[in-house]
């Protein structure tokens, strides 16, 4: 089947205005399916989606806050009886770069919904939509964050961990009825919101980090071969994913090490 009748025609993209959503749309519109584009900046959603209809497809813009309670609703309602072939949950980045008990808990509330609560939501609407024609996919952005807590990142691992074992379990179920489900877990990767969370941090650039395109792209070509692809490694290696409590230690220790030394350093 051609990508656009299996995934077609409409995708929806959380997080769509720039960085890895933004390629996302960008490679998707190349295949010819028209986008939902979900952000909170209107002005930057505007120019996303001029550059989109500009590759001949249609465009929806949605200005929602996906870390408050109404803003899948938000994105579902601007869907409205458009066929969504593919749903790509992209917004997810922890940007309250602080200790658990140095922020206001709302911040924290705020980024689980973002990460538990939004995607729970698009996922049953738009899965059950997907479920009933037979086909459709799911693709869930992932951190590496998704493998074990870290200092500094509590609630955004804790979150990613649900996004990690919420695609395994929707793979589980949905692959019987023809919908693609695949956790897509990022390093670090050039966006935007990655720079910003850097230069906050007083971190230097990363020197291999991801390429947002390369990653979508490679995202979509995995999308059938769920439900997990780790970004920049082979499927049957185990490297980011160790699972005795003494790996766990040590890893946590290792990634505080790491993130005292580098602002340490500047
Ligand atoms: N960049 C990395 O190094 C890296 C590493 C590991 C994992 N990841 C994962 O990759 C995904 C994308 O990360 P990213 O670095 O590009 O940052 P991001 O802030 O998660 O994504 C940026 C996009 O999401 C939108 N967005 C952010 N917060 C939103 C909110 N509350 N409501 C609605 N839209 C929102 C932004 O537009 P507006 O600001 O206009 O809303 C923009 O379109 C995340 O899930 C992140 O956890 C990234």
């Amino acid at each position: 089947m051609e990508f656009k009748d299996r995934f077609g025609p409409w995708a929806l993209v959380a997080g769509a205005s720039d960085g890895v959503g933004l390629a996302f749309c960008r490679h998707l519109a190349r295949e010819g399916l028209n986008l939902i584009l979900v952000a909170r900046n209107q002005s930057k959603l505007d120019a996303a989606a001029e550059e989109l209809r500009g590759l001949g497809v249609e465009c929806v813009t949605v200005s929602a806050d996906l870390s408050k309670p109404d803003g899948a609703d938000r994105a579902i309602a601007a869907a409205a009886d458009r066929e969504v072939g593919l749903v790509i949950t992209n917004a997810g980045a922890d940007s309250i770069n602080s200790k658990f008990l140095d922020a206001d808990i709302a911040e924290w509330e705020g980024l689980a919904t973002m990460n538990i609560g939004t995607k729970m939501r698009l996922a049953h609407h738009f899965g059950r939509q997907m479920r009933d024609r037979g086909r459709g996919g799911l693709i869930l952005v992932n951190s590496g964050a998704c493998y074990s807590g870290m200092y500094g990142l509590a609630t955004y691992c804790g979150s990613k961990g649900f996004v990690l074992n919420f695609s395994e379990g929707l793979w589980a179920e949905l692959r019987h009825h023809g919908v693609d489900v695949l956790t897509m877990v990022l390093g670090q990767t050039d966006t935007p919101s990655y720079r910003a969370t850097l230069a906050k941090s007083g971190q230097p650039l990363p020197e291999n980090w991801a390429d947002p395109d390369e990653v979508a792209a490679t995202a979509l070509r995995q999308l059938p071969h769920g439900p997990i692809y780790n970004w920049g490694q082979p499927n049957d290696v185990a490297g980011m994913a160790p699972n005795s409590p003494d790996e766990r230690r040590a890893r946590i220790e290792m990634i505080e090490k790491m993130s005292h030394d580098l602002t340490e350093r500047v």
